[in-house]
């Protein structure tokens, strides 16, 4: 699989990893901008660099992991205290360590900590520089432990405690979680225990430039690049685009083809939808009539803030929380959208 120019975005993330933990980093973007590749690209070029120890965790896989799940997904039965994740063939990337007889199904939350712990500081002790990654982390959310008599305990809101501890508080580890769930970075951004606590980074879309440039690599004529460049944002159009025109559709085609799939996708999730008044969430599609981006501000103030809520949770928009922006999840929606309301 070719890798296109990240070049900026690599260069953060690789020298962030390098410095001193002092954050918890979200990492976010519209779905599907390349957050996961471009961050396993970076795991994939300093794993070379014999000491920092990626723990890498992508929860994308499960629905809903359940407790148990989330214990097998994070720790690995052996006698070290991290170990290799031996179903990643071509990715040196760990999991914590944790003995053979511990019963998964009888562990408190403060012993998981424990062992998280007792992992980092064991690649602390080797000289080395632990990194912890958790994509898709929001799945965490549905997941509780029993607070021996307190109610129970929330794991996401604990975790957070710790990447703390870890991060601000001790400088012992990096933690970056990566998300498309944009309402959960929102909801982490107004958390008030989380403030001055976390750094946020946005992998958005390509950059005209980047995508001018790829496509002429790829031998893309002059008038193709041209008509190519007013639809496409994200890095697997390119690659659906080459294909497809291995396959005799031209981009013209191919492109048509995309907006009118995003437009009936588009029609048929606000007509089947009981929750709002059809012709509201129209209004709230028609503020992106003359302009792909809207201020946040435009929204509160028509009243459609539940309206644009529920059109990013179903990812037709995407919400940039820390620029206080709106927009489609792609260019390609954005034409979707325009036909919607024409
Ligand atoms: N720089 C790139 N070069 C080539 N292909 C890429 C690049 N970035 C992403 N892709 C391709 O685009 C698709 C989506 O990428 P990826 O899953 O990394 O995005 P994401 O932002 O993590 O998506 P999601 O929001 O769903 O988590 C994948 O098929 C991936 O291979
Ligand atoms: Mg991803």
């Amino acid at each position: 699989m070719k890798f296109y120019n990240r070049e900026k975005e690599l260069n953060y993330l690789k020298n962030y990893v390098q410095l001193e933990p002092n954050s918890i980093l979200f990492v976010y973007g519209p779905k599907s901008s390349g957050k996961s590749t471009v961050m396993l690209r970076v795991i994939e070029e300093l794993s070379k660099k014999d000491d920092l120890v990626f723990f890498y965790y992508d929860l994308r896989e499960y629905a809903t992991p359940t407790k148990e799940e989330f214990l097998e997904i994070f720790f690995e039965k052996g006698d070290k205290k991290y170990l290799l994740n031996r179903f990643e063939i071509n990715l040196k990337i760990f999991k914590f360590g944790i003995e053979e007889k511990f019963d998964f199904d009888n562990i408190k939350l403060n012993d998981v900590f424990s062992k998280m712990k007792e992992s980092i500081n064991a690649v602390i002790k080797d000289g080395k520089k632990p990194i912890l990654i958790i994509d898709e982390l929001q799945k965490l959310k549905s997941i509780y432990f029993n607070g021996e008599g307190k109610g129970d305990k929330s794991l996401l809101n604990e975790l957070f405690n710790l990447f703390v501890h870890l991060t601000k508080v001790r400088h012992l580890c990096h933690v970056i979680c990566l998300t498309s769930d944009t309402l959960f970075i929102e909801e982490i951004y107004r958390n008030s225990t989380l403030e001055n606590t976390s750094e946020y980074y946005l992998i958005d879309w390509l950059r005209k430039e980047s995508i001018r440039n790829i496509l002429k690599e790829e031998g893309f004529s002059e008038e193709e690049v041209d008509y190519c460049l007013k639809y496409l944002s994200l890095p697997y159009e390119i690659s659906q685009l080459i294909n497809n025109k291995k396959l005799g559709l031209s981009v013209e085609q191919t492109i048509k083809q995309w907006i009118n799939i995003e437009r009936d996708k588009i029609l048929y999730l606000i007509s089947t939808q009981k929750e709002f008044e059809m012709g509201k969430l129209i209004d709230a599609l028609k503020l992106f009539e003359n302009k792909i981006k809207v201020d946040i501000k435009e929204i509160i103030r028509d009243n459609l803030m539940d309206e644009v809520k529920f059109l990013i949770k179903n990812e037709i928009l995407f919400y940039d929380v820390m620029n206080g922006i709106i927009k489609p999840t792609s260019v390609k929606k954005w034409y979707a959208i325009k036909e919607v309301i024409e």
